[in-house]
Order: structure tokens, then C-alpha cells, then sequence
């Protein structure tokens, strides 16, 4: 059973509250980092193609049934699958998974995070503009081989993530989505429309959107699965424990829909910040995780208006970095809360505490990034995913799950084939796309 009464339960504001905040979570590094960087490395066009597949048919499914999993336990995962199945079930192993995956993303997620909050420190402080290529290499050089630079920005940076999330559901995590979201927005228009005059602007719409089916192999499938997890915030019990704050009159489906739809958008559009900037200076977009913080200021240091395009940018970058770190560290605290009755402060202690310890070694470390990056993504996610649609689709209450699904919703009429997809093809595809990756297929 869930130990926390219905009527005491935090709860958004508005419907609109829940979706920035939703947003917030799915829009982070991984569309403004991590898509336009794989993306990179697979070659582009045919990449985005699968990752697009991906996420209407695996993603958008999962986040509904999150949501809905969380809304109807009103709980953080473990006990949501611990109150709706029975007590001899495996199923909370899910959400424990979902926790033990949370802490270890976020320990290498603030590390990235840091490495934003230092670009835009030198961006502020005008150290980019100018630069050689091998200067600008340099600067990345210095921020990765200093541990002590690295794990300072990645203190502050948990330090304002835990401040946020101990202010509670609605005047912390709401009221900061409110305002960052629609802030990283107009970032994210105007530097699209500075990208748009550029010579590269059309090499950057052929590499995004051109077919080269050939660059596509078993492990880029992978690879475009995980991403789809991993930027919609799903497999680790994020959008469980923010559906959890859903109120029950909320139209979940199109407020999920509405939320992938807007990740979506944001990872397109990052891109054609991105790879125009990169082909106008004649650079490589298969750098890999450089992507962002070689490549990108190489080009920006010679551009003009670079110094504020800079600033802007990387400004942008700290915003989605925090509101989706601020997600990941919801799950925990939801968690301590309920699970030890501990308040939400002394939840955030603990969780930050705990944070931090496996998270200076993973800065220090910089190897650590790439495993558990992969392990993570690429397994951990989807296997959470995997669990959370076939309790869904197989396990939970069948009139349960089609009241939710149903309540207050415009898209009603969509409740058989979204089951269907929940039924059958996604857990087709996550197995598939597991097996391909193991080489059995
Ligand atoms: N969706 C976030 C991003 O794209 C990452 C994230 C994963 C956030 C899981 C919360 C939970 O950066």
C-alpha cells in the first residue's frame, strides 16, 4: 500500500504546470547534447528516421503508461507497483531498478551538467571568442583533467537541484519550469534563426533529414531506443512520480502527447541549431560527446556574434540540464519520503548526499561517464520501459486502466489502439532491438 494519503498529496497547479514540468524533465541534455551527438555519429538522416519510429511507437505508448501508473497509485514507483499488483509479484522490482538507475544517471548527468555550467562561464567571461581550434580543444582539455574545477561546478549544480526540489511539487520544481522552460524556448528560436542565415543551414537540413540507410546498423537501432528513453525521461520512474501530482480530472493523454511532442521538437530543432554551425565551419558532426564542447565553440569562437551566441547557447544548455536533473532527483526523494516517512528536506539531504558520493568519482573518473552512459541508456531504460508497459497492458486493472486512460480526455477514442501498441509491439521491438544487440539475431 502506498503510505501517503490520498487528500495530503502534492498536486500540480494547473494542467499547463504539469506539462512544463513534464517538458522540463524530458528536455534536458539528451536533446540538446546527446541526440544531435549520436545522431553525429550514425550518420544522420536515416538515425533520425528510426529514433522518430521510435519514439511514436515505443516512447509516446510508455510515457502514457507511466503517468497513468503513477497517477492511479498517487506514489513514487516502487510503491506504485507495489499497491497495484499483489504482494508475491515481482513487479516492484521495477521500481526499485527505476531508483537504482536514477542515482547512477544522475551522477554522471551533473557531471555533463558541469561541464555546461563552465562553458558558459567562459562564455560569460569571454574566453571563447578568438580561440584556434587548439586552444578552444584545450579549454575542454583543462575542465576534464581538473577534477577539482569539474567537481565544484557539479556541487553547485546539484546543490541548486536539491534547493529546487526540497521547495516542493508546486513552488519549486512548477514555479521553475515556468520559468525556464518558456526561457530555453526563445533561446532555442533565437539561435535557430541565426543558423538559418547561415552558408551551412542546407548541408545541416541534408545531414538531419537525407537517407543514407547504409550508416544504419544493429547497434545504431540501439542506440536510437535508448535515446528514445532516455529523452523522454521514461524506464526510471520520472514521469511515474510526476504523474503521481497529476490531478485525476487532467486529460493525461494528450498532456502526454503534448510533452513528447515538445521533447521531439526541441531535439529537431537543437540539431539545426547545431549542424549548420558545424558545416558552415567545415567541421566534423561525428565527434561524439566533443560535439557541444569542442566542435561547437571551435566554430563559434571564429563566428560572428559568437561571444553571445555563446553565452546564449550554453545558457540554454544549463537550463534543460537542470530541469530534467531536478526530475531525476524527484524519483528519489519521492522515494525516501514515502518509503522511510522521512520529510521532504531530510529526503533531499539524504538523496544529495547520496548523489554526490557516486557522483565525484564519476566526475573524477572519466572513463565512468561512457559505461554507465551506456549501461543506462541503452539497457537500464528500456529494460524499466519494457517492465513498466507489460504491467500495464498485461497486469493492471483492466477498468482501472481505461478510466484513466479515458478521464477528461479529447483522445478517448485512441484507448484500444494505444493498448494494442502497449500490448504487443513495444514489447516486440524492446526485446527485438535487445537481441539484435547481444548478437542472437
Ligand atoms: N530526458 C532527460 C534528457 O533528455 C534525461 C532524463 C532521463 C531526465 C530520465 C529524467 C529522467 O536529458
Amino acid at each position: 500500500m502506498s503510505s501517503t494519503p490520498q487528500g495530503s498529496r502534492a498536486q500540480w497547479n494547473s494542467r499547463t504546470g504539469f506539462i512544463l514540468a513534464a517538458a522540463g524533465s524530458a528536455v534536458g541534455l539528451g536533446n540538446i547534447w546527446r541526440f544531435p551527438y549520436i545522431t553525429g555519429e550514425n550518420g544522420g538522416g536515416a538515425f533520425v528516421l528510426v529514433y522518430l519510429l521510435c519514439i511514436l511507437l515505443v516512447g509516446a505508448p510508455v510515457m502514457i503508461a507511466e503517468i497513468m501508473l503513477g497517477r492511479t497509485a498517487r506514489s513514487s514507483p516502487v510503491n506504485a507497483f507495489r499497491s497495484l499488483s499483489s504482494r508475491r509479484e515481482p513487479w516492484v522490482g521495477v521500481g526499485i531498478l527505476g531508483v537504482l538507475a536514477g542515482f547512477v544517471l544522475l551522477s554522471y548527468y551533473s557531471t555533463v551538467a558541469a561541464w555546461a555550467v563552465h562553458f558558459t562561464f567562459l562564455s560569460l567571461t569571454d574566453s571563447i571568442a578568438g580561440g584556434s581550434a587548439d586552444a578552444i580543444k584545450g579549454l575542454f582539455d583543462q575542465l576534464t583533467g581538473n577534477v577539482a574545477l569539474g567537481v565544484g561546478w557539479q556541487l553547485g549544480f546539484l546543490a541548486l537541484t536539491v534547493g529546487v526540489v526540497s521547495a516542493g511539487v508546486t513552488s519549486g520544481i512548477e514555479r521553475c519550469s515556468k520559468v525556464m522552460m518558456p526561457a530555453l524556448f526563445v533561446l532555442l528560436l533565437v539561435l535557430m534563426a541565426n543558423s538559418f542565415t547561415l552558408d551551412g543551414w542546407n548541408e545541416g537540413m541534408e545531414f538531419l533529414f537525407g537517407m543514407r540507410l547504409e550508416s544504419l546498423t544493429a547497434q545504431s537501432v540501439l542506440e536510437a531506443l535508448g535515446q528514445g528513453f532516455f529523452t523522454l525521461s521514461l524506464g526510471m520512474g520520472a514521469m511515474i512520480t510526476y504523474g503521481s501530482y497529476l490531478s485525476s480530472k487532467d486529460d493525461l493523454t494528450s498532456a502526454s502527447l503534448a510533452t513528447a511532442g515538445t521533447d521531439t521538437l526541441v531535439a529537431i530543432m537543437a540539431s539545426l541549431v547545431l549542424f549548420p554551425i558545424v558545416f558552415t565551419f567545415g567541421l566534423e558532426p561525428g565527434q561524439g560527446p566533443d560535439l557541444l564542447f569542442v566542435t561547437l565553440p571551435t566554430a563559434l569562437a571564429q563566428m560572428t556574434g559568437g561571444a553571445i551566441l555563446s553565452v546564449l547557447f550554453f545558457v540554454m544548455l544549463v537550463f534543460a540540464a537542470l530541469t530534467s536533473a531536478i526530475a531525476m532527483f524527484e524519483v528519489a526523494a519521492a522515494y525516501l519520503q514515502e518509503e522511510f516517512g522521512a520529510t521532504r528536506k531530510k529526503a533531499c539531504l539524504i538523496a544529495g548526499a547520496a548523489v554526490a558520493a557516486i557522483g565525484i568519482p564519476a566526475t573524477a573518473n572519466s572513463q565512468w561517464f561512457g559505461v554507465a552512459d551506456n549501461i543506462v541508456s541503452n539497457w537500464l531504460l528500456p529494460l524499466g520501459g519494457l517492465g513498466v508497459a507489460l504491467f500495464v497492458a498485461w497486469r493492471m486493472d483492466a477498468a482501472l486502466r481505461r478510466g484513466e486512460f479515458e478521464a477528461g480526455s479529447r483522445l478517448a477514442g485512441f484507448y484500444g489502439t494505444w493498448l494494442w501498441i502497449l500490448k504487443y509491439p513495444v514489447p516486440v521491438c524492446i526485446v527485438l532491438v535487445f537481441l539484435s544487440a547481444v548478437g542472437v539475431l
